[in-house]
């Protein structure tokens, strides 16, 4: 016989799946505006998507991106990509998740049936909202209405509100010890410099890397390089205040670019000898995508772009660069497949493998969100971690 409390609870999920949650997101209503509080609808979720309980959301540099109109989207939008939270209730198939399970949404989803998701390497799934954006799920609408309007969703996931909703493929059930005011961080930043390193570069033993940009990704960055056992690696920002912790997580040097004459990529040839072995560009700038690719060794150095260019600028080099032996490659969410991945890497976190704790300088309350802004493009911030 079920018990009392069980039927109760599965009345409760039952009832709760028909019903729109009224609840407080930060909507973008227009570029270079600031994010306004504003009571949203979150729809029920459909079948194969799940509605999650936000309960912590990083701030990433990319987020930032589409304020600014760098990265180009359709307007309005709940941005958010970084975070963690709670299933509260699943369509109509999902088997992966359950109601209260800790999860982690994923901006690159993971279908398991796509050539990308079938080949052993790649990771940008072709259901990705990345490439064309629609501010869609998959099947081509939003969950989020206000003020009568339908609101977009920012690569699939939306994390700037107390609930989203998901396709089933862009979330990942996570270790239910796992404090998801840290591990957010694995949604975006930490997993993308992490990978960028030990996955994408595969960084070797003893190498010289230089790490362009000092941020929550290239500090990430840094931390991969020396978990691959790197024997220097060289921080390059403009703003010295983020030397500091670079060195904390790895970096064995670190250099201003305004502080020389001649150009950085000179610089940095005459500290290793004639080029270093890895390069990351983690600003997301076209001169610093050609600095990083030219300080890298001539015949066997390997240059890593995963900094968000400026929208439609295009790069012209010298495909003499190229010939001799050097490697160029980007990489997306450090080349990890994501609901694969994610729960390895939050397995990791568990067992004490990294840490997460240099990321965070800031905790604030998510009605914050424009202060979180601010401490981030006046440098004073690598990441600040929203709660709701
Ligand atoms: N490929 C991916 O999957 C992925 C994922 C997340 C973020 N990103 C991108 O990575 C980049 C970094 O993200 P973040 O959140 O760490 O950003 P951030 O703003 O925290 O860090 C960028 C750093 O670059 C430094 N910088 C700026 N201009 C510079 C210059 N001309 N020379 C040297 N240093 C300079 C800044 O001082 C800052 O410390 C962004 O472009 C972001 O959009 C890419
Ligand atoms: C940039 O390159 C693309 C091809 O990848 C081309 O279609 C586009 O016109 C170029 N834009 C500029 C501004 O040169
Ligand atoms: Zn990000
Ligand atoms: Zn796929």
């Amino acid at each position: 016989m079920k018990s009392p409390i069980l039927h109760s609870e599965a009345l409760k999920i039952c009832v709760q799946l028909l019903f729109v949650i009224k609840c407080k997101a930060a909507v973008l209503w227009e570029l270079e505006k600031p994010f306004s509080i504003e009571e949203v609808e979150v729809a029920p979720p459909k079948a194969y998507e799940v509605r999650i309980k936000m309960v912590a959301t990083g701030i990433c540099r990319s987020d930032d991106h589409v304020v600014r109109g760098s990265l180009v989207t359709p307007l309005p939008m709940i941005l958010g990509h970084e975070a963690a939270g709670i299933v509260e209730s699943i369509g109509e198939g999902v088997t992966t998740v359950k109601p209260g399970d800790k999860v982690i949404p994923l901006f690159v989803p993971q279908c398991g049936k796509c050539s990308v998701c079938k080949h052993p390497e790649a990771n940008i799934c072709c259901k990705n909202d990345l490439t064309n954006p629609r501010g869609t799920l998959s099947d081509g609408t939003s969950r989020f209405t206000c003020k009568g309007k339908p609101i977009l969703q920012f690569l699939g996931t939306s994390t700037f509100t107390q609930y989203t909703v998901v396709d089933e493929m862009s979330v990942a059930k996570i270790d239910a010890a796992s404090p998801l005011e840290k591990v957010c961080l694995i949604g975006c930043g930490f997993s993308t410099g992490y990978g960028s390193a030990i996955k994408v570069a595969k960084v070797t033993q003893g190498s010289t890397c230089a790490v362009f940009g000092l941020g929550g990704v290239g500090l990430s960055v840094v931390m991969g390089c020396k978990a691959a056992g790197a024997a220097r690696i060289i921080g390059v920002d403009i703003n010295k205040d983020k030397f500091a912790k670079a060195k904390e997580v790895g970096a064995t040097e670190c250099i201003n670019p305004q502080d020389y004459e001649k150009p950085i990529q000179e610089v940095l040839q005459e500290m290793s000898g004639g080029g270093v072995d890895f390069s990351f560009e983690v600003i997301g700038r076209i001169d610093t995508m050609i600095s990083a690719l030219l300080c890298c060794q001539k015949a066997y150095g390997v240059s890593v772009i995963v900094g968000v260019p400026p929208n439609s600028q295009n790069i012209s080099i010298n495909p003499m660069l190229l010939l001799n032996g050097r490697t160029w490659k980007g990489a997306i969410f450090g080349g990890f497949k994501s609901k694969d991945s994610v729960p390895k890497l939050v397995a990791d976190f568990m067992a004490k493998k990294f840490s997460l704790d240099s990321l965070i300088t800031h905790v604030l309350p998510f009605e914050k969100i424009n202060e979180g802004f601010e401490l981030l493009r006046s440098g004073k911030s690598i990441r600040t971690i929203l709660t709701f």
